[in-house]
């Protein structure tokens, strides 16, 4: 049996060319909702967006199209079986990882050594396996390319594109080889499509004219067609999902990976420009090396590709080894900070400086982009409520104030908790929460009662990660969630009608983190799925999609949730003033159908509204079927539709938001904001 509601959204101005409906719809228990009409505030663009770092392969492996694993032999120990990762012998050729030969670069030190015995049959060589499988698409052209060099063999070396079981897709002849690295280019155009992603790519040489003979080899790179045809560009399917939901902030570029497990090991910007090999690449905090291929200039034109505004963190001169009870790393010394200042500013100036007159802007231009980009938001360090004494202390003040001098229009987002005292205050600050269901339901209030006093939130990560209030980060086993599910989704929705209608106070968000690889992670859940073939979108995708690309220009006043029913029904309504779409946004969280009967201070001025919803395709409320999920395996569990309803009065109608559920209804209307 549905339970009732009746709720009535209404707008500042009212005009009304319709005669005003005075009876208030009811039922035999209906809740009372009642107006307030009394103010509106503006929807900042920034509203949805995501935080990113490279974790779970969602960047080498993920977002960026490089095809080859452990491509240069970065962030490994040459001589170790774990520095040839992903790469495996051919018919009998000794692989290792050295650096006693110089490197492709003096950032890439180490090289792949393959030495051939003395007696050969048939081809030799090696392959790399990918990340976990290689796509091969017909119709497709792949760049590869690689640096060579031996002292004694100059034979040709082919290159393929093959099955793990031997059947050859694309191939290339590579000649001329020398004592000298070089680099040398090929493509790869296969006529067919591989049936599944069990394709290696392969590299041979004659074994009789090789025996007893080595070549060395450096910086591989396979790049299948990329988002918008970018040159070390995104891998086109996650490009494509990620982009399709509007997002308008891209918050990098971490998180943890920020941070490093040492000074040595944060990530450095200057580290991650220019070409390909002079990237050292990095360790990583996520249990991986980084190659830095996507690096500063790579997401900042990927955030203007997809529209978003970069919120750009600094390392703010703590590192993931001071958070233990006993540290490993130190906290950064004030009297030892001014080069980390220094840094940050560099960058800063390397985004945003004049190409001309500046000695950085000069550098960017070098590698490609003359024009500045825009940078309004700086993020202090990352979770810096783990190190408040020290960022209360001095840090927070040493790089606002240095950074701020030089660039006053910045503005600076603070990294702790919104109650430690900081100096200069802060005006904006980021807030994470990974919780259960519960807390986000509880939550969709948190922002009502904030003080409007000139400080914003930004919500810099947030995720339903369990179903278990204790231990919200702990294991499947205790309930964290290896997908995003409907009961978690719509929880999320439930606060995020809350952010937007505080959207005054929370002027931007970040889901996190957006990215897994499924064969090899160490975050769940997570908002796409992905293997080395195809992508799943989860409940929270549809969920950001939904919030994201159906925007209002203001907040609608509304009754407010929270005080007239403990029904699990959360909304939030806003205006289009370019559209003159109005938008509901709404959340039902129990198990339950719920009824509202809608209406409104102004005219609705379409016959139909169209309704976009997720919700459980499983009628009967079982237990555990909100917890439904998409997986690779069943990516369409829980999937969008959209349909048309019929609006009978121009001020009123009713809707049945169904058990777990999130809806967006838009309607035309009339007389808002006139
Ligand atoms: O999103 C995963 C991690 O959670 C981030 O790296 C960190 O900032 C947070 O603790």
């Amino acid at each position: 049996m549905a339970r009732v509601l009746t709720a009535v959204l209404a707008a500042v101005a009212v005009s009304s060319a319709f005669p005003r409906t005075e009876a208030v719809l009811t039922a035999p228990n209906a809740l009372d909702l009642r107006i307030t009409t009394n103010m509106t505030s503006v929807i900042p663009s920034t509203l949805y967006g995501y935080m990113w770092e490279d974790i779970n392969h969602s960047g080498d492996g993920g977002l960026y199209a490089e095809l080859l694993q452990n491509r240069a032999f970065q962030g490994v120990l040459p001589g170790t079986q774990n520095a040839l990762n992903a790469w495996q012998p051919y018919n009998g050729a000794r692989l290792s990882v050295t650096d006693k030969t110089s490197g492709v670069t003096s950032a890439l030190p180490n090289s792949l050594q393959v030495q051939f015995p003395k007696t050969v049959f048939g081809p030799i060589g090696f392959e790399n396996t990918g990340y976990w499988g290689i796509k091969v698409q017909a119709g497709w052209t792949y760049n590869g390319s690689f640096y060579a060099k031996s002292d004694t063999l100059t034979g040709c070396i082919t290159a393929s594109l093959r099955s793990t079981t031997g059947t050859t897709f694309a191939t290339a002849t590579i000649k001329g080889i020398s004592s000298e690295w070089q680099k040398f280019t090929f493509q790869f155009e296969p006529k067919t499509s591989a049936p599944d992603t069990n394709n290696v790519f392969h590299v041979e040489v004659n074994g009789p004219e090789a025996a007893g003979q080595t070549i060395y080899f450096g910086m591989f790179s396979l790049c299948p067609p990329t988002y918008l045809g970018r040159e070390n560009g995104m891998r086109i399917d996650l490009a494509e999902a990620l982009a399709s939901t509007r997002p308008s902030v891209w918050r990098f570029p971490g998180g943890n990976n920020l941070e490093g497990e040492s000074w040595a090991e944060r990530w450095k910007w200057n580290e991650t420009i220019g070409p390909i090999e002079n990237r050292p690449g990095r360790v990583g905090d996520w249990g991986y090396p980084n190659t830095d291929g996507l690096g500063l200039l790579e997401y900042l034109n990927w955030a203007e590709d997809i529209g978003a505004e970069p919120i750009l963190g600094i390392w703010s001169g703590t590192s993931i080894g001071n958070y233990s009870d006993l540290p490993t790393w130190p906290i950064v010394p004030e009297a030892d900070l001014q080069p980390y200042i220094d840094d940050a500013i560099n960058e800063i100036e390397f985004i945003t400086a004049d190409a001309n007159s500046s000695e950085w802007g000069a550098l960017r231009a070098k590698y490609g982009r003359v024009q500045p980009y825009q940078l309004r938001y700086i993020e202090v360090g990352n979770e810096d409520q783990f190190q408040p004494e020290s960022y209360a202390g001095y840090r927070w003040k040493a790089f606002t104030s240095a950074i701020g001098e030089r660039f006053p229009d910045l503005q600076f987002i603070a990294t702790t908790y919104p109650s430690t005292a900081l100096d200069p205050p802060y005006m904006k600050i980021d807030y994470h929460q990974y919780a259960d269901l519960t807390w986000f339901e509880n939550a969709a209030f948190m922002f009502d009662n904030y003080p409007r006093n000139g400080t914003q939130y930004f919500v810099g990560e947030y995720a339903v990660t369990s179903t278990n209030a204790s231990d919200y980060l702990g294991t499947l086993d205790t309930g964290r969630l290896a997908y995003p599910s409907l009961a978690g989704a719509a929880a999320e929705a439930a606060f995020m009608t809350g952010m937007e209608r505080n959207s005054d106070v929370v002027f931007a968000s970040a889901y996190a983190p957006s990215l897994q690889h499924i064969r090899s992670y160490s975050w769940t859940p997570d908002l796409i799925t992905y293997d080395a073939g195809g992508i799943v979108r989860s409940t929270s995708y549809y969920v950001q999609q939904m919030f994201s690309v159906n925007r209002g220009t203001h907040v609608l006043v509304t009754t407010p949730p929270s005080t007239n029913d403990t029904a699990p029904l959360y909304w939030v309504a806003s205006h289009n003033n370019e559209t003159n779409l109005v938008f509901l946004k709404v959340a039902n969280t129990g198990p339950d159908d719920l009824v509202a009967y809608l209406h409104f201070d102004f005219n609705v001025t379409s016959l139909f509204g169209t309704a976009v919803q997720i919700s459980s395709p499983v009628l009967s409320p079982l237990t555990g079927q909100f917890n439904i999920t998409n997986t690779l395996e069943e990516p369409e569990n829980i999937i969008p539709a959209s349909s048309s309803f019929s609006i009978p009065y121009p001020d009123r109608y009713n809707y049945t938001f169904p058990a777990t559920s999130v809806t967006i209804l838009a309607f035309e209307a009339a007389g808002i904001g006139s």
